[in-house]
């Protein structure tokens, strides 16, 4: 098994069962042109997003780490009419590609783009009073995990999904000897999830075009 595998899997799984979007591709097309980082998620983890909202009737949902928006407009596609995603992105670059990405997908009204740190934003998001988020995508600096699921709890409300992206690295977050930050945090994180008993989780593995990582999902207890 090799990772040539998992892409050509990964390829066979898109071609087979994701429709070809012109807006999806332009977001791809215009965010590499930027020189933005491809670490968006996998069209078949944007789907997988897009589905388990429908599933779990998401009308609030909350992101952390926009990029250039494509799991943004996987999530915000998912919502009924009056539903909203509110992401925080801290590069005003990215802010504002993911902008002009949510504008050309008709999606600028359903979108609320929150420029800043993600540690920053989130009091004031919590100091608007705003009805709790049903949904919440954790995919920024893997460093503040544990304070963004910290965040994410204290924004939710009993049966609130919370999904947490890239919390296995290539397997090294079995290697507490790591000098690799992004691996404490996430480490950090496991921590903060086994010790709290208002949430139930599991991890999932993936393989695929992004090589070998994993997502965390965790439901607040009623
Ligand atoms: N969810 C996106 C990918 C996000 S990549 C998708 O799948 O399409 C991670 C993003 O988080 C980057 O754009 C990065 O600039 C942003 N980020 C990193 N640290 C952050 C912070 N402290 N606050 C807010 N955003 C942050
Ligand atoms: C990185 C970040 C991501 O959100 C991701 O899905 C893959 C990689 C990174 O910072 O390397
Ligand atoms: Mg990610």
């Amino acid at each position: 098994m090799n990772e040539a595998k998992w892409s050509a899997v990964d390829n066979y799984i898109v071609d087979s069962l994701i429709d070809r979007d012109a807006v999806l591709d332009e977001v791809l097309s215009s965010s590499a042109a930027a020189g933005l980082p491809e670490i968006q998620v996998t069209p078949n983890f944007g789907k997988f997003l897009h589905l388990l909202s429908q599933v779990h009737h998401a009308r609030n949902i909350l992101e952390i780490g926009t990029l250039g928006g494509y799991s943004t407009i996987w999530l915000a596609r998912s919502v009924p009419a009056g539903g909203r995603v509110v992401t925080i992105e801290c590069e005003p670059k990215h802010a504002e590609i993911a902008k002009a990405n949510f504008q050309r997908a008709g999606l600028s009204e359903v979108i609320d783009v929150r420029i800043g740190k993600a540690l920053d934003v989130l009091p004031r998001i919590a100091a608007e009073k705003r009805e709790p988020f049903d949904l919440i995508f954790i995919d920024a600096d893997k460093q503040n995990n544990p304070e963004y699921f910290a965040w994410a709890l204290k924004l939710s409300r009993p049966g609130s999904v919370i999904i947490v992206d890239n919390v296995v690295r290539k397997g090294e977050v079995i290697n507490a000897a790591t000098s690799d930050s992004a691996v404490h945090g996430t480490r950090r994180l496991y921590e903060v999830v086994a010790a709290e008993p208002r949430v139930n989780a599991t991890t999932i593995q993936t393989v695929g075009n992004k090589g070998y990582d994993g997502f965390l999902l965790a439901i607040v207890n009623g």
